[in-house]
C-alpha cells in the first residue's frame, strides 16, 4: 500500500528502457570516498536511490578508470577531485553549501563529478542528482552549478510540548517529548533527508506562542538528541523563547530587557545550549502580539528585546529572529499598518545578528494578500519572509492548494523600495539591500500522520517552500513539475495535466473563499468555512464585518487616503496603484476599497454580478479538478488515487458551502439577485 510516507523521494525504477540504458551507461562504478557522517549519510542516499532507479547499488572504485565513473566529494575527501584544478576553480562561488555536478574527462574517462567545498554541499548535490533521475532528465551532459540565494532556510514548526500542534492539521507533532532523548524515532531521520534533498538547513522546533519548559535542562537533553539527528544532514535546530522565561523557569521577578539580572539569565541559559548543542542556531521570538509577553511590558522596544537576546547568542555565532507579526486591540489602526509603525523607527537599531521576520501580507497568511508594506521599508535591518504552508486559511488538511503560485505571486511583487525592479525576493536574498544575512521561514505543515501533511498534495507545498528557500526565482510551475514527477510518475499523461491543475488550485480556492480582494471572512475560532457573519469575538479586529464592511452602500475595506491610508505605507508607485480604483488589480479590489454593489468593474459587470461569478466559477474549477483526478485513475497507484478523489468530493462541497454561504449573506446587504442561469445557491 502507498501511504506517501516516502513524499518526494521515492526512488522507483526507472520505466523507459533506453533512458536506463544511458543513466547505467554513466553510472558504472563509483568513487566516494566518505569519512564523515555527512559523506556518509550522502553516500547512503546515493545507493538507497540507485537501487530504486536503477535496480542496484554501484560498484566502488578507488580511481576513476572507466567511463561511466560517478565522483563524488570535496577537494578534501577525494583524491579524484583534489587532481582537478579545474573544479577547485570552479568551486570557488559555491561557497559553503553549494555545489557542481558536471561531465568531465578524468584520467581520460567520461566521467560525473558531484562535487562541493564542504560535506552538506556534497549531500544536496547527491540529492540534486538523484532528482535529474527522478525526473527522467538528461545527464549526459552536465554542467550544474548551485548555491543557495537564501541563507538561513527554515521550517517554523508551532509544535506544543503536549504533541498538538498549533494550526496543524495533520496528526500530532512528530517530536515525541515523553520519549526523548532516550527514544529517537527513526522519523527524524526520515525529516531530515526530506529537508535536505531541498535546501532546508534550519528548523524551530516549538510553537512561537512559546512555552518557557523548552529552556529547561530536562528538555534542553531532548532537543539536544534531536540535532545529533539532524547535523549529519546540515540541518540547525533553533528554538522559540518565551520573553518572560526568566521569570517563569529562572525565578526572577522581571523579564525587563535591560535588567542586568535578566541578561545574565539569558547569557547563563544560552552557554548552557551551547554545551549541549554546539551549532544551535538561535532563537525565533514572537513578542507583543497576541497576548504573548515582550520588552513593550516592560516600557522597552523590539530592538532592546531582540538586542539583549542576539547579544548573548553572537559569541556562538547564533542568530534572533524576531517576529514583525505584532498588532495589538488598543491601538484604534488598522491591523495593517502596525508591524511598519513599530518597526520602521527602529531600523538600524538592531544588532547585526538580527532577523525581522515579516508574513508575506500584512494581515494574516488569507488566501490573497497583497505583499506586506514593510518589505523594503526597512534599509538597515535584514528582512525574512515567513510564509505559511499549513494551510490555515485555505481549506487546512482537505483541500487541494498548491501554494507554489502564491508564493511565487509574493516573491515577485515589485515593493519599488529601491526604484523599478526591487522584487520582494530580492529584499529577502539581499541582493539589493547588501545584508549579509537572509533568511526564509515557512510555518510547518508537518505532522505524524503517516503521509506527514494530511493532504497527499500537501506535500507539495512543504517541497515548494524547500526549492524557493533555496532560490526564490524558480517558478512555480517548474517546482509542481519536479514534485508531480517525483511524487506520481514520469508518464506524460499524468504530469501535465496534475500540474496544471495545481496551478490553478490556489486561484479556485481564492475564488470560492475570498475573491475580487475579499479577506478575514472565515469562521471565527477554527478558521475552518465561511464565517463573515460571525462577529461574537471578543476583539473588533478580529471580527469578520471590521475586513467585509458590507452594508447596503457596498462592500469592501477603504484603506486608501480616504480611509484608514494603509496604502501611504507603500512605496510611492504602489502607493498611487493602490489608492486609485482603476488602478487596483481585481484581484485586491475590496482589500482597498470600499466599492457600491453597482460599480462597473474592469470585467464591465456590476461590482456584485462580478462578486457572484468568481464565487461561482470557484466551484466550476473544483469541479474541473475532479475530472483531471478521475481521469488519472490507473495512473496512480489505488490508494493515492482514492484519497485524493475522496478529498476532492469534500472540497467540492466546501466549495459550495463557501459559495452559497457568502453568497447569501452579502445578499441581505446587496438585495440584488443571483444572475439567471446558475444553479440556486442551497
Ligand atoms: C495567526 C494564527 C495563530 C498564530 C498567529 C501567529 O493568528 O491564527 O494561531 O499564533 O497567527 O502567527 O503568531
Amino acid at each position: 500500500a502507498e501511504s506517501g510516507y516516502d513524499l518526494w523521494l521515492r526512488y522507483v525504477p526507472v520505466t523507459n528502457k533506453s533512458l536506463l540504458a544511458t543513466y547505467k551507461q554513466h553510472t558504472v562504478q563509483l568513487v566516494f570516498p566518505a569519512g564523515n557522517e555527512t559523506l556518509n549519510a550522502a553516500k547512503q542516499e546515493l545507493a538507497m536511490g540507485m537501487k530504486g532507479l536503477l535496480g542496484g547499488p554501484l560498484p566502488e572504485s578507488a580511481v576513476a578508470n572507466k567511463d561511466g565513473t560517478l565522483i563524488v566529494g570535496t577537494p578534501a575527501s577525494c583524491r579524484e577531485i583534489t587532481a582537478q584544478p579545474l573544479i577547485g576553480q570552479l568551486l570557488v562561488p559555491a561557497g559553503e553549501e553549494g555545489y557542481l555536478i558536471r561531465s568531465v574527462l578524468v584520467n581520460g574517462k567520461k566521467c560525473t563529478v558531484i562535487a562541493a567545498n564542504f560535506n552538506t554541499g556534497v549531500l544536496y548535490g547527491v540529492f540534486h542528482f538523484l532528482r535529474l533521475l527522478q525526473t527522467n532528465a538528461p545527464i549526459a551532459r552536465l554542467s550544474i552549478s548551485e548555491s543557495p540565494k537564501v541563507k538561513i532556510r527554515t521550517l517554523n514548526h508551532w509544535d506544543n510540548l503536549d504533541r498538538t500542534v498549533e494550526r496543524g492539521y495533520a496528526g500530532q507533532s512528530i517530536w515525541k517529548w515523553d520519549e526523548l532523548p532516550a527514544t529517537i524515532d527513526p522519523r527524524y531521520r526520515d525529516y531530515a533527508r526530506a529537508n535536505a534533498s531541498i535546501g532546508v538547513n534550519a528548523t524551530v522546533l516549538t510553537n512561537v506562542n512559546a512555552n518557557s519548559k523548552i529552556l529547561t535542562a530536562a528538555y534542553l537533553a531532548k532537543v539536544a538528541a534531536i540535532a545529533n539527528v539532524f547535523r549529519a544532514y546540515g540541518i540547525k535546530v533553533y528554538l522559540t523563547a518565551r520573553f518572560s522565561s526568566p521569570i517563569e523557569i529562572g525565578g526572577l521577578k522581571t523579564a525587563d530587557p535591560l535588567d542586568p539580572q535578566v541578561r545574565q539569565w539569558w547569557t547563563d541559559k544560552v552557554a548552557e545550549i551551547y554545551k549541549l548543542i554546539p551549532d544551535f542556531g538561535g532563537f525565533l521570538v514572537k513578542a507583543n502580539s497576541e497576548g504573548q509577553p515582550g520588552p513593550q511590558s516592560y516600557g522597552r522596544n523590539h530592538a532592546d528585546g531582540a538586542n539583549m537576546l542576539a547579544a548573548a547568542v553572537a559569541p556562538y555565532h547564533g542568530t534572533i529572529t524576531w517576529r514583525a507579526f505584532v498588532y495589538s486591540n488598543e491601538v484604534p489602526e488598522d491591523r495593517h499598518k502596525q508591524a511598519n509603525l513599530e518597526f520602521e523607527p527602529l531600523d538600524g537599531k538592531f544588532n547585526p545578528n538580527v532577523l525581522v521576520q515579516v508574513k508575506n501580507g500584512a494581515i494574516d497568511f488569507q488566501p490573497r494578500e497583497p505583499f506586506h508594506p514593510l518589505f523594503g521599508a526597512l534599509k538597515k535591518t535584514p528582512e525574512a519572509m515567513e510564509f505559511q504552508l499549513t494551510k490555515e486559511y485555505l481549506g487546512q488538511g482537505t483541500h487541494l492548494v498548491y501554494l507554489g503560485t502564491s508564493f511565487e505571486e509574493t516573491l515577485e511583487a515589485d515593493t519599488y523600495s529601491y526604484g523599478k525592479n526591487s522584487q520582494v525576493r530580492k529584499i529577502i536574498t539581499g541582493e539589493i539591500t547588501k545584508q549579509p544575512l537572509s533568511e526564509m521561514a515557512g510555518v510547518s505543515n508537518i505532522g505524524a500522520d503517516s503521509n506527514w501533511c494530511g493532504h497527499p498534495f500537501s506535500q507539495a507545498n512543504w517541497y515548494a517552500f524547500g526549492r524557493l528557500a533555496w532560490n526564490p526565482s524558480l517558478s512555480a510551475a517548474a517546482i509542481a513539475e519536479e514534485w508531480v514527477r517525483m511524487t506520481f510518475s514520469n508518464d506524460p499523461a499524468l504530469v501535465k495535466p496534475v500540474r496544471e491543475m495545481m496551478m490553478g488550485s490556489r486561484e479556485a480556492t481564492v475564488n470560492y473563499m475570498t475573491p475580487l480582494g475579499l479577506h478575514h471572512i472565515m469562521a471565527a475560532n477554527s478558521h475552518y468555512g465561511p464565517g463573515p457573519w460571525d462577529n461574537a469575538l471578543p476583539r473588533e479586529d478580529w471580527k469578520p464585518k471590521y475586513y467585509h464592511r458590507a452594508d447596503s452602500a457596498g462592500i469592501g475595506f477603504n484603506r486608501t487616503s480616504t480611509g484608514s491610508n494603509a496604502v501611504s505605507q507603500y512605496f510611492p508607485e504602489v502607493r498611487t496603484r493602490f489608492e486609485n480604483v482603476h488602478t487596483t488589480p481585481d484581484r485586491f479590489l475590496l482589500w482597498f476599497h470600499h466599492l457600491p454593489w453597482t460599480f462597473k468593474t474592469r470585467a464591465n459587470k456590476t461590482l456584485w454580478n462580478d462578486l457572484v461569478d468568481h464565487y461561482y466559477l470557484g466551484v466550476t474549477q473544483v469541479r474541473d479538478m475532479q475530472k483531471t483526478w478521475d481521469d488519472m485513475e490507473g495512473k496512480v497507484d489505488r490508494d493515492r488515487f482514492a484519497e485524493v478523489k475522496k478529498l476532492l468530493v469534500i472540497q467540492e462541497n466546501e466549495a459550495r458551502w463557501w459559495r452559497d454561504s457568502c453568497l447569501l449573506y452579502f445578499q441581505t446587504f446587496s438585495g440584488m439577485p443571483i444572475p439567471g442561469g446558475y444553479e440556486k445557491p442551497s
